[in-house]
C-alpha cells in the first residue's frame, strides 16, 4: 500500500535504511538539510529544472524525478539558469543525442556564471556505454550521471552529489526492483500517465528501446488500480496507460491477464473520465481489445497502431511481425467496430534496402487507412541493434525526396480527415488559457485533437459541451454549449 514517509520523523543520525522506499526518504531528508544550509547562505532556495526529450515514458518519468527534487526542499526552475538542471535524454534517433551534446556547451556557459551549480543527465541514451564515456572525456563538468533503472534513486545520488566533487555515474544494465512508492508532482493536475508496464522485447531491427529500457516488466493490476483510484481522488479525470506494447500487457504475470482486463477495470474507476494508452503493436491486438474498446465508455476513441512501413518485405526485415495485408485488415475491423474512432501512426522512411516500390506500398496504406494524422521519421542508425549492419543503406537525397512526399500526403489527407466533426458538439477537456488569443480557452476531443474557444481559466481540467464551428485543419475554433452530459 503507498504510503508516504513524513520527512520531519526521520532520525538523521542513524545509518540510512537499506530497505526502499525507506532509504529514498531517508536521503530527500538529508537533501533537504543541505537546501536549509543554502539558503542560510544566500537568502532564498535552490531552484531545479528538468527539461524531458523523448516519449510519454520519459515525461512520466520527469513527473517522478520532479515530485523528489520538490520533496527535498528544491523551488521549481523556469530554465537551464536554475541551481539543478536535470536532462532526462532520448536516444531513439540520433537528432535526439545531437540536441542534448548540443545544450551541454550553453550548461558550460552557465556553470561559468554559477560554479555551485548542478548538471545531471539521465534516461535513455545513458544506458549507452560509449556517450557515457563520450561525456566523461568532453563535457568534464557534468556532475551525476544515472540511467532508465534508477530514477527512483535521484535523492540519494543528488546527496551524494551535494557532498562529494567528483563525477557521479551510476546506470544499471537492467531493472533490479521496482520502486513505486515516491512521489511525483504532475505536469497537468487533471490529467496523468500512469506506467502500466517497462521495457520492450519486441527488438524491431531498427530500434534501440529494447536496449535501454531492458526486458518487458508488467506492473500487478492491483497496484495500477490503487494508482489510478488515488489520482482520481487527487482530481485526475484523464489517465492515459504507458507501455512500448500495451497489447502484450499481463503476459508474464503469476497471475497472467490481458490489457483487454484491465481497460475494463481501469473503466469501472469512479472519477476518471476518459483512458487513453500507448502504444499499440499490431501484432498483439486482439478482437477482444475491439470489444474492450467498444464497451468501455471512457476509452477515448483514438487508437495509435504504428505502421512503420506499408510494405511486407520491409516489415519482415523490421521484425515488426505483421504483413501489409494483415494490418489493413486490422484497421478494417477496428473501424466496423468502432466507426468513429481516430487512428493515428508512426512511419520510418529510408529503412536499409527501402526501394520506390516498398515506399509505394507505404503511401497505398496512407491513402487506405486515412490517418488523422501520422508521426513520419527519417531511418536513424542505431549502434547495437540489427538494422545498423544491414546492407543497402538509402542515400540522403532520396530518403529525402520520399519523407516530403510521405509528408505531403499525409498532411492532405489529414486536413480533411480532422474535420468531419465540424458543425457537431463534442465534449472537451479544457488543458489551458489559450496563449495567442485573450479570452480563449484550449481543450482536448477524446481523438486528442485541440479545440480553441471563448472561456476562462475557471474551465481548466472540466469536461465541458463545446459546438465545433469550423475546423483549421488540425484543431478546431468551438463555442461552448449550454452544459448537459454528451459524448
Ligand atoms: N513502442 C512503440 C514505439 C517507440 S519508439 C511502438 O512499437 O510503436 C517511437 C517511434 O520511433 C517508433 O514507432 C518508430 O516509428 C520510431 N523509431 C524507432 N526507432 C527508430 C529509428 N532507428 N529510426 C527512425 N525512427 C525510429
Ligand atoms: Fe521499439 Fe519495436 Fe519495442 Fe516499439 S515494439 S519499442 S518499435 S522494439
Ligand atoms: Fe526515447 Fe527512451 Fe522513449 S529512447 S522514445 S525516451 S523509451
Amino acid at each position: 500500500m503507498y504510503q508516504e514517509i513524513n520527512l520531519d520523523k526521520i532520525d538523521m543520525n542513524a545509518e540510512p535504511p537499506a530497505e526502499e522506499p525507506a532509504r529514498q526518504y531517508y536521503f530527500m531528508a538529508k537533501c533537504r538539510e543541505w537546501v536549509r544550509e543554502f539558503e542560510q547562505k544566500n537568502g532564498r532556495r535552490p531552484t531545479a529544472f528538468i527539461q524531458t526529450f523523448g516519449c510519454q515514458m520519459n515525461a512520466r518519468d520527469s513527473e517522478k524525478l520532479r515530485g523528489i527534487l520538490l520533496r527535498a526542499g528544491y523551488e521549481e526552475g523556469r530554465d537551464e539558469t536554475a541551481d539543478f538542471v536535470l536532462y532526462n535524454t532520448c536516444t531513439v534517433r540520433d537528432n535526439a543525442n545531437q540536441k542534448v551534446y548540443g545544450r551541454l556547451g550553453h550548461l558550460q556557459t552557465l556553470k561559468k556564471k554559477n560554479p555551485g551549480m548542478g548538471i545531471a543527465l539521465c534516461g535513455c541514451m545513458m544506458q549507452e556505454a560509449a556517450v557515457v564515456e563520450r561525456i566523461q572525456k568532453t563535457y568534464p563538468f557534468v556532475d551525476l550521471i544515472f540511467g532508465t533503472h534508477n530514477i527512483y534513486k535521484l535523492a540519494e545520488l543528488l546527496y551524494r552529489c551535494q557532498t562529494e566533487k567528483e563525477m557521479v555515474v551510476d546506470v544499471w544494465d537492467s531493472a533490479k526492483e521496482a520502486v513505486e512508492d515516491l512521489p511525483a508532482t504532475r505536469k497537468y493536475p487533471f490529467k496523468s500517465g500512469v506506467n502500466i508496464m517497462y521495457g520492450c522485447n519486441n527488438f524491431c531491427s531498427y530500434c534501440i528501446v529494447p536496449y535501454v529500457r531492458g526486458r518487458e516488466r508488467s506492473r500487478e493490476p492491483e497496484e495500477i488500480l490503487a494508482e489510478i483510484r488515488r489520482l482520481a481522488e487527487d482530481g485526475v479525470k484523464e489517465v492515459m496507460l504507458l507501455g512500448q506494447n500495451v497489447n502484450s500487457y499481463g503476459k508474464n504475470l503469476a497471475r497472467p491477464m490481458t490489457f483487454a482486463e484491465l481497460l475494463r477495470q481501469v473503466n469501472e474507476v469512479k472519477g476518471i473520465e476518459r483512458i487513453r494508452f500507448m502504444t499499440s503493436h499490431p501484432k498483439d491486438l486482439s478482437d477482444d481489445l475491439i470489444r474492450a474498446m467498444q464497451e468501455c465508455k471512457k476509452v477515448c476513441r483514438h487508437l495509435h497502431l504504428p505502421l512503420q512501413s506499408g510494405s511486407s518485405r520491409i516489415l519482415e526485415i523490421m521484425n515488426r511481425r505483421y504483413t501489409k495485408e494483415q494490418y489493413l485488415d486490422l484497421t478494417e475491423r477496428i473501424r466496423r467496430a468502432i466507426p468513429d474512432i481516430s487512428l493515428t501512426t508512426d512511419i520510418i522512411v529510408g529503412f536499409p534496402g527501402e526501394t520506390e516500390a516498398d515506399f509505394e506500398e507505404t503511401l497505398d496504406v496512407v491513402r487506405k487507412v486515412r490517418y488523422d494524422s501520422a508521426f513520419t521519421f527519417i531511418y536513424s542508425k542505431r549502434t547495437g541493434t540489427v538494422a545498423a549492419s544491414m546492407e543497402g543503406q538509402v542515400p540522403e537525397e532520396v530518403v529525402k525526396d520520399r519523407f516530403d512526399r510521405l509528408l505531403c500526403e499525409v498532411q492532405q489527407i489529414a486536413a480533411k480527415v480532422c474535420g468531419r466533426d465540424a458543425g457537431s458538439t463534442r465534449m472537451v477537456l479544457v488543458e489551458c488559457e489559450n496563449d495567442h488569443q485573450q479570452g480563449y480557452v484550449s481543450g482536448r476531443l477524446g481523438n486528442n485533437l485541440l479545440v480553441h474557444f471563448p472561456g476562462d481559466a475557471s474551465l481548466i481540467g472540466k469536461i465541458v459541451p463545446v459546438k465545433l464551428l469550423e475546423s483549421k485543419g488540425f484543431y478546431y475554433i468551438g463555442k461552448m454549449e449550454e452544459a448537459e452530459d454528451r459524448r
